[in-house]
């Protein structure tokens, strides 16, 4: 039980953001954390001394160092579904065993790919990669932050059911010189199925006399990818203990690590590893994922804030964004905790957000002048990677650094129009630059974070089972079977599907 030190923090008086610099002299060090090329900058939350004190005392009720020395001991902490949450093994970080069962399924992914380069598959020019959720958008973000230069392959992560997705990358593809890669752990999930059924098509047509041949696998469940044809060479299997949203480090990677050669794949890995050890060795009151759930618990439990907004100020991570929002809202937006029993606080915000500069000419005014509480993130790259660096840099820069001013600050005016209330938080992860290790770093930083928050909360990061009953649905309607639903369900199927089944509305 937790409630005391739940009730401890809620007794802390909170001040506003820029008295703490005053009240506080050590703030900006003490908030500050520096680790594997990245700077965490808590420093303009409302976290007072008083608060961090009073959630370290709340993550040791909650015991967290067991349940994070359980996570890297391969031990079953995602109780719901009785199995371990691996991801941390595909870095090198994890019980030995799963250490060596991950080393060895990599290997065996490097060999294709060393035979993909050496022309075993004949000239491939295009990577189709078909996926969902967590297999598809972990390389996406890969690729697009890593990729854009390397010009090796033109790649296509098709996810959406909706044929005018595939359909966009089959327009742009020769399929005489496209490799197809399905990516799904249970390979059963009926979007992927039915893109990868499609592209097979479209091969055929397309005059590849064996479409099979050139269809790779990258599955938790082989032996479905062998039973829909693909052969076991190029099947990748992956450990069933790696859940979806945490599986770009195994071979749910393979697009990127093909995409961007092996030896960036396995600088991503080190650079997680690098966040692994920070996670596991580092004190609390310095350990940057545990700061930033305490800082998610702050607002969301003691503040109500019911989102949180993640601003890439960079272009090349644009689909940060979309990431985490599968990654903290399937992870954490549960009702209940580990026991069934109902959790009793907020858990995971809503995660949304977008790129700056953009954002700031479409939702900023909210931000700065509306009535809602959102704390804010921003994330940087020091060093900008194009040929026209100089003053768009240093602008896209101010701009980021000025916006987490102004949220702080604000502005006082004799017109209520033109005030700004300020004392809005933010916090600011800002990279040296966007290499493969210091972008493994960041994203294990936010795996981390959301298993702190987890943890912090009592409950299962890594289930899903809410998003079974939405699928059985689909299934239902699918099949035009018996099943009925209601009055309003019953006529959007028979206007745009079929035959009125029920009264039409
Ligand atoms: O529907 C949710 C989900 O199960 C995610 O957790 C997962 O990442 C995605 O679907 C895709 O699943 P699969 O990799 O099994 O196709």
């Amino acid at each position: 039980m937790t409630d005391r030190e739940w009730a401890a923090l809620e007794a802390i008086e909170t001040r506003p953001i820029l008295d703490l610099f005053k009240a506080e002299p050590d703030r900006l060090s003490r908030l500050c954390i520096e680790e594997a090329g990245i700077r965490f900058d808590f420093a303009k939350t409302h976290l007072t001394a008083a608060h961090l004190d009073a959630f370290v005392t709340l993550a040791a009720a909650a015991d967290l160092a067991a349940k994070r020395d359980a996570l890297f001991a391969g031990d079953p902490v995602n109780a719901s579904e009785g199995r371990a949450a691996e991801h941390t093994a595909e870095r090198g970080q994890g019980a030995p065993e799963s250490v060596r069962r991950a080393a060895g399924l990599h290997t065996r992914m490097r060999a294709l790919i060393d035979a993909i380069e050496a022309g075993a598959f004949g000239t491939i020019r295009h990577i189709l990669h078909i996926g969902i959720g967590g297999s598809a958008l972990g390389p996406d973000l890969l690729i697009d932050a890593l990729g854009r230069d390397s010009g090796r392959y033109d790649s296509a992560i098709v996810s959406n059911v909706d044929g005018a997705a595939l359909a966009e990358a089959l327009d742009r593809f020769d399929p005489t010189a496209t490799l197809l890669v399905i990516a799904s752990k249970t390979f059963t999930t009926s979007e992927t199925m039915l893109n990868a059924q499609s592209a097979l098509d479209w091969m055929e047509v397309g005059g590849v006399a064996d479409p099979y041949g050139r269809v790779v696998a990258l599955t938790a469940a082989p032996d479905r990818a062998l039973e829909f044809g693909v052969d076991e060479t190029r099947i990748l299997p992956f450990s069933e203990s790696v859940g979806g949203r945490y599986s770009l480090w195994s071979s749910i990677g393979f697009p990127a690590a093909l995409a961007l050669g092996w030896e960036a794949f396995e600088e991503l890995l080190e650079g997680a590893a690098a966040m692994d050890r920070h996670f596991r060795l580092a004190p609390p009151e310095r350990n940057a994922p545990l700061i930033a759930a305490f800082v998610d618990r702050y607002y969301a439990n003691l503040r109500h804030a019911e989102t949180r907004a993640v601003f890439a100020y960079d272009e090349r991570l644009r689909l940060l964004p979309p990431y985490l929002q599968q990654l903290e809202m399937e992870s954490n937006g549960k009702s209940v905790t580990v026991d069934g029993a109902p959790v009793g606080r907020a858990t995971a915000a809503i995660t949304w957000g977008g790129v700056g500069t953009d954002a700031q000419h479409a939702v900023f005014q909210l931000l700065h002048q509306g009535t809602h509480l959102v704390p804010v993130e921003f994330v940087a790259v020091t060093e900008p990677e194009h040929g026209l660096a100089g003053e768009h840099h240093t602008q896209l820069l101010g701009n980021c650094f000025a916006q987490g001013a102004a949220l702080a600050a604000g502005k006082a005016s004799d017109d209520p129009q033109r005030a700004y209330p300020g004392d809005r938080p933010s916090t600011t992860i800002l990279l040296d630059r966007l290499d493969p290790a210091t972008l493994g770093a960041l994203i294990a930083f936010y795996e981390h974070r959301t298993f702190a928050n987890a943890a912090l909360l009592g409950i299962n990061p890594f289930d899903q089972f809410g998003v079974e009953l939405g699928k059985e649905m689909a299934r239902a309607i699918d099949s035009g079977g018996d099943q009925r639903f209601d009055p309003s369900t019953e006529a959007l199927i028979a206007r745009a599907l079929g035959p009125a089944t029920s009264e039409d509305a």
